[in-house]
């Protein structure tokens, strides 16, 4: 069944690579907006970045709208230091010619849920929960007519990545995330502990460069760059690979494992803002709300990515 999804999102390199990955499987998945969010670096940023990325897949038909630009309570935490100062450092870009809708990104989404068949939208999150948070706060009755909300975020056997404890699109938006968790909407998570397993190897990457056409070329750009952060943090082969988990998962579940749980946010102490406490092994009692993903198959998914890649222009 093909699905219609909305990409929420702060585009981010890996980012970019899942927009590319979404836009690249039009039999399985139809791409019926972008929202941006304010994450990686701020809104406006993320916002010229989406409609870069869709210039680069020829596919400028795509509406993209701009959400909110700061997290519901806190200050925004940014991250130009993994991302570039553009946010989308690496390839040379062109300024983009097409423009974003007027609507705001939160309007957007309610019209959108409350406009399809009570299930028939998947929302792809992949930078802070702040839109939905803020969707769910304004139009709680939303809730029960998403299909799903698949997102990458959080992390449990693996620790955090922007604290010792918390993942960055959760930690910038704790009080989002913490909404979202508690909807009730049906919800899988892609974790540090399964995007740390994808690593973006030089091997991997010079299968994608070696496609030959402009998508290949910019996704190894993009990546030869925000890899470069990561490789010297944990010296590994190549560096995670975060975003495109969530449209993978979409397209070939079965490369994944996981488990459903029950994933409550730490929105309190300072130390452990963010945290996502995940209860792995069933001992709060806690009722499920997501479906945890906690590992891959590495080959398979980048088979799967090189493969679609290739279909761009
Ligand atoms: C997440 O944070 C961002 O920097 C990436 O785009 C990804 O969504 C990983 O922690
Ligand atoms: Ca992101």
């Amino acid at each position: 069944m093909k699905r219609k999804i909305i990409i929420d999102t702060d585009p981010g390199q890996d980012d970019a690579v899942a927009i590319l990955l979404a836009l690249a499987s039009p039999d399985e998945i139809d791409v019926q907006g972008i929202v941006a969010v304010a994450g990686n670096v701020p809104l406006a940023l993320n916002v010229k970045n989406a409609l870069r990325v869709l210039e680069l897949a020829g596919r400028p038909d795509v509406p993209v709208y701009a959400g909110c630009e700061r997290p519901l309570r806190r200050r925004l935490v940014t991250a130009e230091h993994v991302h570039g100062d553009t946010g989308l450092d690496g390839p040379d870009l062109p300024e983009p010619s097409i423009r974003p809708q007027t609507q705001h990104g939160v309007d957007y989404l309610i019209d959108m849920i409350k406009t399809h068949a009570p299930g028939e939208l998947t929302i792809c999150a992949l930078g802070p929960l702040t839109n939905l948070g803020m969707a769910l706060a304004k139009a709680p009755e939303i809730a029960k007519r998403i299909g799903e909300i698949v997102l990458m975020g959080g992390g449990y056997f693996e620790g955090g990545n922007i604290t010792p404890v918390a993942e960055f699109n959760i930690y910038v938006d704790p009080d989002a995330a913490d909404i979202v968790f508690r909807s009730g909407v049906p919800i899988v998570v892609a974790p540090l502990d399964l995007s740390h397993m994808m690593q973006a190897t030089p091997a991997r990457l010079q299968r994608i460069r070696s496609l030959g056409n402009r998508a290949g070329q910019a996704v190894f750009e993009m990546l030869s760059f925000s890899e470069r952060f990561d490789l010297k943090k944990y010296g590994t082969e190549g560096a995670p690979l975060h975003d495109p988990c969530v449209i993978a998962y979409l397209l070939q579940p079965n490369l994944f494992e996981g488990r459903r749980i029950n994933v409550t946010i730490e929105t309190g102490s300072e130390l452990t803002m963010g945290m996502t406490v995940a209860d792995y092994w069933g001992v709060t009692g806690r009722a499920h709300n997501c479906f945890f993903l906690r590992s891959g198959d590495a080959e398979g998914f980048y088979d799967l990515l090189t493969a679609r890649l290739a279909k761009l222009p």
